[in-house]
């Protein structure tokens, strides 16, 4: 699967910015049977984490995260850029590999207690799961593990949670 997986990503050249390699995922979702299968690997993942809940950051988090949701039967909540939500929110800031962000989550979008897993497309610096960290223990729930399509090792994200779990399709050095 990781191979096939891995041809299926487009890797683009100086997009946002220049310097950065863009890992674009987008032609994984369009082969149906592909998307099933990564879908798959992360609910297992999820799965072996005993989790109540999955976190998704916008955007790309949303499409990889909502259908390992449903493939478990367990919630899903979106963490959202600002001013998005309609009801009273918690807010994280965060720097990322090109540019900064604040996410938002609803106050009761978790519960004390509950074990949680981000399920992202993507790990880079850390910033985005640094900042879901951050809203899902102000909640009181407790981050169990996370998830992503791809990891790029080398910007170190993993070492900035030191103790948390990190699970990937591939990486890309
Ligand atoms: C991208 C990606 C991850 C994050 C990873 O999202 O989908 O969420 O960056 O980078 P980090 O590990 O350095 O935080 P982006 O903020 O570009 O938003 P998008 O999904 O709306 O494109
Ligand atoms: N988010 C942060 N860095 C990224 C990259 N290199 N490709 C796609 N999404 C990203």
């Amino acid at each position: 699967m990781a191979n096939d997986f891995e041809k299926h990503i487009a890797s683009v050249k100086d997009f946002p910015n220049k310097g950065i390699i863009f890992r674009d995922i987008t032609p994984v979702l369009q082969d149906g049977k592909l998307f099933q299968a990564a879908t798959h690997k992360l609910a297992e993942y999820v799965k072996s984490k005993n989790a109540d809940i999955i976190v998704g950051p916008e955007a790309r988090g949303f499409i990889v995260g909502c259908p390992v949701a449903t493939e478990l039967g367990i919630g899903f909540v979106p963490a959202r850029k600002p001013h998005k939500l309609p009801r009273e929110v918690e807010r994280a800031s965060y720097d990322l590999e090109y540019g900064s962000n604040s996410l938002e989550i609803h106050k009761d979008a978790i519960k004390p207690g509950q074990r949680v897993v981000v399920c992202d497309d993507l790990l880079a610096t850390a910033g985005t799961l640094r900042a879901c960290k951050q809203l899902i223990e102000n909640l009181g729930g407790e981050l169990v593990g996370s998830c992503f399509y791809i990891e790029l090792p080398d910007l170190k994200g993993k070492e900035k949670l030191p103790g948390l779990d990190v699970f990937s399709l591939v990486k890309y050095h």
